[in-house]
């Protein structure tokens, strides 16, 4: 059986407490999943915040101490705040756990390196959980352009919108310097896609807004805007994310990838989320895998750990290099400068 503990009981902590709850009501894919996994406990050190999903998702023990937890589990899931990832991360590992961390890996670069040469000498599972490679609709859009039925992919472009996120713990994802703002925290997940999607670009630009909200988080400029171009050989993607909808709006996702023989649309709020037209024909509407790409991802990484298989959808060394591309992104807002990247 192996034991699962969630460190951090926020908004993360309860959407990935919902999907082991849901595998062990027998929803995931794997046959018998259930009977191998124990969500086996919960950590916050605002003790009520884990109490409260312990007994909701019903899990056995609370904790506010994550190095208790740690020692009493086989695989730890790290929910916490960006600048934590690292040093529990490196701690899981050098006790022998297995881990999947929320995205993006780390707010630097030589904290993601560390973590992963951590895992590495540990031999153990480290999965970042950059989830939209889990996400039906843009799983069938990589296998669509993969497979060559609408020619070679011209342009991509990736939209991800949402409010202001006021929810977190004492406003940190509101704090340039623990969140990384809009460019590391939200628009991670579309850079990421373009690099599963089309691979390593040959320059970054972008341009942005940091907005003064000291009205909502007491942080002044905080980077809330953000459009980038990247140029790969022969084709270019446009990634733009922003925290500016209006108070209320529900996470708002939309992709146009126009290829030389049609093209494929996701819009998250559509009737039909995923659309592809060819040439001359009407629009069609692929069927979908059922499954939320949350659930998908967890799945995913515990069949690695059963089966004692390195996680191949996304590797550590991939989340690192989308941290690399949102920080070349960060440089570019800051200093107007179109970035080239080494071959
Ligand atoms: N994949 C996605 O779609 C997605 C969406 C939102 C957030 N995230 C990522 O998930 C992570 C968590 O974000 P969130 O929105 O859940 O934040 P959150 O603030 O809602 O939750 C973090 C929790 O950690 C707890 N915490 C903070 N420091 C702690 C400590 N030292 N010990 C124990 N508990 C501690 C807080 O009390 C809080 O409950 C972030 O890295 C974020 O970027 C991913």
């Amino acid at each position: 059986m192996l034991k699962i503990g969630i460190l951090g009981a926020g908004a993360m902590g309860e959407e990935h407490s919902k999907c082991y709850s849901s595998i062990n009501k027998g929803t995931a894919i794997t046959p018998l999943l259930h009977s191998k996994i124990q969500l086996y406990g919960i950590c916050d050190y605002r003790k009520e915040a884990a109490t409260k999903l312990a007994n909701k998702f019903k899990i056995k023990k609370v904790y506010t101490d994550p190095h208790k937890l740690i020692d009493e589990v086989d695989m730890i899931d790290i929910c916490l705040p960006t600048k934590l990832h690292p040093k529990f991360t490196i701690e899981a590992a050098q006790k022998g756990k297995h881990i999947l961390c929320e995205k993006p890996i780390a707010l630097t670069l030589k904290e993601a390196e560390g973590m992963i040469q951590t895992a590495k000498k540990a031999k153990v599972k480290f999965m970042v959980a950059q989830v939209v490679r889990f996400w039906p609709e843009y799983i069938t859009l990589k296998d669509i352009i993969d497979s060559g039925e609408l020619g070679e992919l011209i342009f991509i472009t990736m939209n991800r919108d949402i409010a202001l996120p006021v929810w977190s713990d004492k406003n940190w994802l509101l704090d340039n310097s623990q969140s990384g703002g809009v460019v590391t925290d939200l628009h991670i997940h579309d850079i990421d896609f373009t690099n599963f999607l089309i691979g390593k670009p040959v320059s970054v630009y972008s341009t942005g807004i940091r907005l003064d909200c000291r009205q909502a988080c007491n942080n002044k400029g905080l980077y809330t805007q953000v459009s980038t171009t990247l140029k790969y050989p022969g084709k270019i993607a446009y990634v733009e994310s922003n925290f500016l909808m209006p108070k209320g709006y529900e996470l708002g996702n939309y992709v146009k990838a126009v290829c030389k023989n049609g093209f494929i649309e996701i819009n998250n709020k559509a009737k039909h989320t995923l659309t592809v037209q060819k040439p001359g024909k009407k629009f069609t509407y692929p069927k979908l895998p059922k499954k939320d790409g949350y659930i998908a991802e967890i799945e995913y990484f515990i069949n690695c750990i059963l089966k004692n298989k390195e996680p191949k959808i996304v590797t550590p060394e991939d989340a690192k290099f989308a941290l690399e591309l949102v920080l070349k992104a960060k440089e570019s807002l800051d200093t107007g400068r179109c970035l080239k990247l080494k071959s």
